[in-house]
């Protein structure tokens, strides 16, 4: 008796089969490519071609009639990354020295204020060279901030970067008649969606772009952590602060800026 080989066109269950398999892939490629796009409730489509590259992951353009939403206020258009400042020369540093002499009322000889001001010795160069730029463009606004930075150029700022970044900060002060760090602190609050601070702001690790918060005045981490929550600060990508501090409590914001502001 003679079987008809397996792979051919002789062999019906092959056809069948094969007949099957392409009946199943066409009408699955039309139902997930062309059916369940067109009748997603608020898409707009121009075309099948349009539904096709769309449930294929291609990035489309908004349509003309539809404006990408824009925001009321200035936000920061810094991009903020471990690079953004490499290594400042001697140089560098000594021109920031000499631009920082209009900063010192406020900020101190050395970088360490004496007027509630934000200590900026030890700063990381790339936080202060974004909050300069900030402060330039309108993202954060201070009244006393926003005029001193009006005439400062790009290269200025980053020379005052290199500078403070340089100077000494003062030393982490937690003495242990303080008592334990706050759990905000340390272990952040998983209910309320907040990551410890200590994950992004040193001690536990440092997230390109957030402060070094040690030694920093009470009332004025008190103040930023107000501002995030009140929406009068918004120059933080992605709202990273802006939802941590939306969440905290008063009690949270007194404690870690108790623990942070911390010196002998
Ligand atoms: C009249 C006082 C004063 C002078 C002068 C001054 N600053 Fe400030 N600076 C402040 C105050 C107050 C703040 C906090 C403002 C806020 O709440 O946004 C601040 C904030 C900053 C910040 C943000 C710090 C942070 O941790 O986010 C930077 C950076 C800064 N100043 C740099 C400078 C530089 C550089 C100069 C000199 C060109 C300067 N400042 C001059 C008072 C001053
Ligand atoms: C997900 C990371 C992240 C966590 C968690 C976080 N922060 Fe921040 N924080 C940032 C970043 C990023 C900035 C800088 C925002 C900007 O670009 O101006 C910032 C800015 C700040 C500032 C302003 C500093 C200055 O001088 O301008 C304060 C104060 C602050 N954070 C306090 C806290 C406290 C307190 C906690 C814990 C309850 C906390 N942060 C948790 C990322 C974080």
């Amino acid at each position: 008796m003679n079987t008809p080989r397996t792979f051919s066109p002789r062999n019906p269950w092959f056809v069948s089969s094969l007949l099957l398999t392409l009946v199943i892939a066409v009408t699955s490629a039309l139902f997930g490519f062309v059916l369940l796009p067109q009748m997603q409730a608020n898409a707009r489509y121009t075309g099948i071609w349009d539904a096709i590259c769309s449930a294929a992951g291609l990035v489309q353009a908004a349509p003309a009639s539809d404006p990408v939403m824009q925001t009321s206020y200035q936000t920061t258009q810094v991009m903020v990354t471990q690079q953004m400042l490499p290594h400042a020369g001697a140089e560098a540093i000594g021109r920031g020295a000499t631009l920082a002499l209009r900063c010192t009322n406020c900020h101190g000889a050395r970088g360490l204020s004496q007027a509630e001001s934000p200590n900026l010795a030890g700063q990381y160069s790339a936080v202060i060279y974004k909050q300069l730029l900030d402060y330039k463009s309108g993202a954060r606004v201070s009244a006393v901030m926003t005029p001193l930075v009006a005439d400062l150029a790009d290269t200025d700022m980053r020379e005052l970067a290199a500078y403070y970044a340089y100077l000494p900060r003062l030393p982490p002060y937690h003495p242990a008649s303080a008592g334990p760090a706050p759990v905000i602190v340390v272990g952040g609050a998983p209910m309320r969606n907040i990551a410890p601070c200590g994950s992004c702001h040193g001690a536990m690790g440092n997230k390109a772009g957030a402060a070094w918060l040690d030694g920093q005045p009470a009332s004025y981490i008190k103040a930023q952590l107000r501002a995030f929550a009140t929406d009068t600060r918004r120059n933080d990508i992605s709202e990273q602060m802006r939802n941590v501090a939306r969440n905290m409590t008063a009690a949270d914001i007194d404690a870690s800026a108790r623990y942070y502001a911390n010196q002998p």
